[in-house]
């Protein structure tokens, strides 16, 4: 826990602080430094990512009522990583245009990349593959480009889209835990949506690999400590579910669903809990317990 062994903390605090400020000057060195995909997994093969890209796809789809339709849908994904893998699928199954929005200019068409949107190409039936195909520059060679008419990829500062009723759905997944502002991205996914349009999103509570010993350690960092070391990184914002219920309870979303998929037991939360930092202290141990959970919102 924090404080319990002052020289550790000292050492990583420092070490922690001195890359922050690396990737608040130069994000996009530091995310070459750390080689960042967005996805976080080590060793995989470009089948295995590309059937991860299925599944979200899947996931997100299964999310949707039977009259929520993608087909000739404008789709706004936020945080795509570093492969648009969703927003190919999304376009291969009859969306109109898919734009996909970060903070970070992850995606770059490497040759494993490459490879993995041939993957992706390959789990596809024929009518949806020539679909795809289309996606590029030239017709079927992910290597000359995503044509921007198809899968448009807008980076920013905020990772904010800016749009004004603009899109039928928006998608996120593993991304909003990384945002800086949870309320603006609430709002920005509001603003950009159509009357009636849906939004469906998986958050990931967990650390991230930020922790030492119990699960739930990095929450004992206090706010400030942990802003100097992560606020530039895009590493865990920290929030639990009770604030993403209190934005969403304020925001001009209808909430359809709130579903929590993965808890921790309560022998992790009485062990942190004496040395939790202060923003959390008050927490319920429901919501210290939920380590991810779906969302579903519609724009009445
Ligand atoms: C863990 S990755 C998830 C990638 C992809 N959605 C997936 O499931 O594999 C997080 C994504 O959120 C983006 N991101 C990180 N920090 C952000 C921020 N502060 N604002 C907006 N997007 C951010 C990253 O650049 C990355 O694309």
């Amino acid at each position: 826990m924090f404080s319990i062994n002052k020289k550790a903390d000292a050492y990583r605090f420092c070490k922690a602080f001195i890359t922050n400020q690396y990737a608040r000057i130069a994000p996009g060195s530091y995310c070459r430094y750390t080689n960042e995909t967005g996805r976080g997994m080590g060793q995989e093969t470009a089948e295995e990512t590309a059937n991860y890209f299925d599944l979200c796809f899947s996931e997100y789809i299964g999310m949707l009522n039977a009259d929520e339709k993608i087909d000739d849908g404008v789709i706004l994904e936020y945080g795509p990583g570093d492969i648009p893998g969703v927003a190919l699928l999304l376009y291969a199954w009859g969306a109109k245009k898919v734009y996909c929005v970060d903070r970070f200019s992850l995606i770059s068409i490497s040759r494993f990349n490459g490879e993995v949107i041939e993957a992706i190409l390959n789990l596809l039936p024929l009518a949806q593959r020539q679909r795809a195909s289309e996606c590029f520059n030239d017709y079927g060679k992910p290597h000359s480009g995503f044509n921007e008419n198809h899968i448009q990829y807008v980076v920013n500062k905020k990772g904010l889209s800016g749009f004004k009723d603009k899109v039928d759905f928006v998608f996120s997944r593993a991304v909003l835990e990384h945002v800086n502002d949870i309320s603006a991205t609430i709002d920005d996914m509001g603003n950009a949506l159509k009357q009636g349009g849906v939004t469906v999103n998986k958050v990931d509570l967990k650390s991230h690999g930020l922790h030492r010993g119990n699960i739930l350690e990095f929450l004992t960092w206090p706010a400030l400590l942990w802003n100097l070391m992560y606020s530039e990184k895009g590493t865990p914002n920290r929030w639990r579910l009770d604030e993403y219920k209190r934005i969403l309870n304020h925001s001009h979303l209808k909430v359809m669903f709130i579903k929590c998929v993965e808890t921790c037991s309560k022998d992790i939360i009485d062990e942190v809990r004496p040395f939790l930092s202060k923003q959390f202290k008050q927490l319920s141990d429901e919501d210290l317990s939920c380590l991810s959970f779906w969302f579903k919102a519609q724009k009445p």
